[in-house]
């Protein structure tokens, strides 16, 4: 049959989107799988409903649609297996819960999203786990932080709105020393940019939210493992009955197709206008991985294929007093930028990113910090809408 012979390995990552995880002779040539919508699924007998002994039993457990989703994120990933959840956060919280117990320490990075923080600071406490935050920038010094109980470390690069990168490798290897499990929350890169199983971690999360999906219409998480850590994630997934719906699969299946060209611009556009704000005398810094400039850059060019297309950069305001002002000054000036939560979709969005929640990490003295995911519309149509928001902060 056409397609079996070619193996991942062999083809460039785009191929690979293409092919991931469903062969149209599975389902009578059809090229797109078929959106499976169960709750029941018959058995054809006592013997067979008693055993369990057929590939699918319920809704929960998976259907043909959500089976062909996460074997396309295993092979992106590498993965032994990947769960669907219905949201980014889920992604994050259900990972935390099937490795964690009452009496365990986390360690999770300062950057993280600000939500995850939110259900550690409350549900894991409530349960019993202590959480302690650490310096994205720290490298080995984090092995100082390490509890006889430290079961979990967290990471997350490029960090939430700051895009702080960490040096995996050193994490990794210092975690896997104290018998920890490693996550990493990896939405920013996604498995084109970097592959966390292949540099040691143990369970790669995506908020397929973002990219995957890529029309800010879909909200669904995804939480791969390797194999030592696969079993535990499958079983707290069954036991808390979290599943992905078969229509956000398959529309995250469908994103899969072109996030590796949706990606290229994304990335191309972002840097240019990354660069041009760098230039600028009202923009004080670029918090954007692939410029030389940023503090994590090199870290960033040793691990990563490629940057998104999400950064910040620090308004030139000067006085403490006037930074909301400006900001949101700045943000009422765009006409073609949305304003509004989440990113990687077509189209382009700002916020003012509030650091407040930070533990360790201090926000920027220069002014506010203003995030940036930018869209798929046209570079010189972002920049000039961009400009408005300068000479509206400017003005007021
Ligand atoms: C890095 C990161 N992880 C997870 C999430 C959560 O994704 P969702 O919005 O699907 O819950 C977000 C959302 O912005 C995010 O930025």
């Amino acid at each position: 049959m056409k397609n079996e012979n070619l193996h991942a390995a062999d083809v460039g990552p785009n191929t690979q989107l293409i092919r991931a995880g469903y062969n149209p002779f599975d389902y009578h040539g059809f090229i797109n799988p078929p959106a499976v919508h169960a709750s029941t699924v018959l058995f054809p007998d006592a013997q067979t409903m008693e055993t369990h002994g057929q590939k699918y039993t319920y809704g929960t457990r998976g259907t043909p649609t959500t089976d062909a989703l996460c074997s396309a994120i295993n092979e992106l990933e590498g993965a032994a297996g990947t769960i669907l959840v219905p949201s980014g956060l889920a992604a994050v919280t259900v990972a935390f819960l099937a490795y964690l117990s009452p009496g365990d320490h986390a360690l999770v990075v300062d950057s993280v999203y600000g939500n995850v923080r939110e259900f550690c600071d409350t549900m894991l406490t409530r349960f019993g786990v202590e959480v302690d935050y650490y310096d994205p920038s720290g490298g080995a010094a984090i092995e100082a932080l390490f509890r006889p109980n430290t079961r979990l470390l967290h990471i997350e690069a490029a960090g939430s709105n700051t895009f702080e990168m960490q040096d995996i490798p050193t994490l990794v290897a210092i975690a896997h020393r104290h018998e920890a499990v490693v996550t990493m929350d990896n939405t920013w890169a996604t498995p084109l940019y970097f592959r966390p199983l292949d540099f040691g971690v143990d369970v790669s999360i995506q908020a397929s939210t973002k990219y995957p999906a890529g029309h800010a219409d879909i909200l669904m998480g995804s939480v791969s493992a390797n194999v030592k850590y696969w079993d535990r994630l499958r079983k707290t997934n069954g036991q808390l009955g979290l599943c992905g719906t078969a229509d956000d699969a398959y529309q995250v299946l469908r994103g899969l197709r072109t996030m590796g060209i949706r990606l290229e611009r994304h990335q191309r556009s972002a840097l240019a206008i990354a660069e041009w704000l760098e230039a600028r005398d009202d923009v004080a810094r670029v918090l954007h991985p692939a410029l030389p400039s940023f503090a994590g850059h090199e870290l960033w060019k040793r691990d990563f294929k490629g940057a998104s297309g999400v950064f910040s950069f620090v308004l030139t305001v000067g006085r403490r007093e006037d930074f909301r002002l400006k900001a949101a000054a700045f943000l009422n000036g765009l006409q073609l930028f949305g304003l509004g939560y989440s990113w990687g979709g077509f189209i382009s969005l700002a916020l003012a990113v509030n650091l407040d929640d930070r533990r360790i990490l201090q926000p920027p003295e220069e002014g506010p910090l203003l995030r940036l995911q930018i869209g798929l519309e046209d570079v010189a149509d972002i920049r000039a809408d961009l400009e408005r928001g300068f000479e509206a902060a400017m003005r007021a």
